[in-house]
């Protein structure tokens, strides 16, 4: 396989109307909607789908049965766990007040944002309209409702913040002079208190 070619399964389903960059891999029975973009590098797994309009980033991760909707943008570097569930519509219906079927006009879409180096455990849900802080790391089977911090390790239904988390994902412990830190990194972060 040459290297800068994207490779698509031939059992996948990507739009022509879809970029997708340089290296990325799309495995069997994924589908990448009308005018998503993935950049290069991306491992988009099978089962997984990719909505309309949805923008990835580059070095992405998006395990098996993954669902991204239209609204969502997900950054460089994110992770995105086996059956994650990235939703945009708060106040689903399929019909409107007189009964008759929604269509695409009659629905409010939230905007998601998944960013820089995140990570999204197995099975969670991130409910409509929130941000997902940089290399923050939610658990598997998380429901979130809230917006995580940067480095933020949250988890639970709903999901609450119980620390932080590394660039490496290990957590971080609060030395005595108020400065996060890596015991694997060395690395120290200033971050606000929990
Ligand atoms: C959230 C997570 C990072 C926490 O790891 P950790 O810091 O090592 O936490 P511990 O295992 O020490 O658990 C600490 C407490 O949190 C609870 N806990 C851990 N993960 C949890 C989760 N996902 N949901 C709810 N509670 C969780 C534990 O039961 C424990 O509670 P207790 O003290 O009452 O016994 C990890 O459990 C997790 O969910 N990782 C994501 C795995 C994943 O989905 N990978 C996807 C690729 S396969
Ligand atoms: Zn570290």
């Amino acid at each position: 396989m040459d290297r800068e070619s994207p490779f698509i399964h031939p059992t996948a389903e990507v739009s022509p109307l879809a970029a997708i960059g340089p290296g990325t891999r799309v495995w069997h029975q994924a589908q990448i909607r009308e005018r998503a973009s993935l950049g290069a590098n991306c491992i988009v797994s099978k089962g997984a789908y990719v909505d309309l309009d949805v923008s990835v980033g580059s070095n992405v991760k998006i395990q098996n049965g993954v669902y991204v909707y239209h609204g969502v943008t997900v950054e460089d570097g994110v992770f995105l766990g086996p059956g994650a569930m990235l939703t945009n519509d708060k106040l689903p219906r399929a019909i409107n007040p007189d009964g008759t079927l929604k269509s695409d006009a009659d629905w409010e879409v939230s905007h998601t944002l998944v960013k820089q180096g995140a990570s999204i455990g197995a099975g969670a849900v991130v409910l409509p309209g929130l941000t997902i802080g940089a290399f923050s790391l939610v658990g598997a089977g998380a429901v979130v409702t809230r917006d995580v911090p940067d480095h933020g390790l949250v988890y639970g239904n709903p999901a609450r913040l119980h620390g932080y988390v590394c660039r490496c994902a290990r957590r971080l412990t609060l030395d005595a002079n108020g400065t996060w830190y890596c015991a694997a990194c060395d690395e120290r972060y200033s971050l606000p208190p929990l």
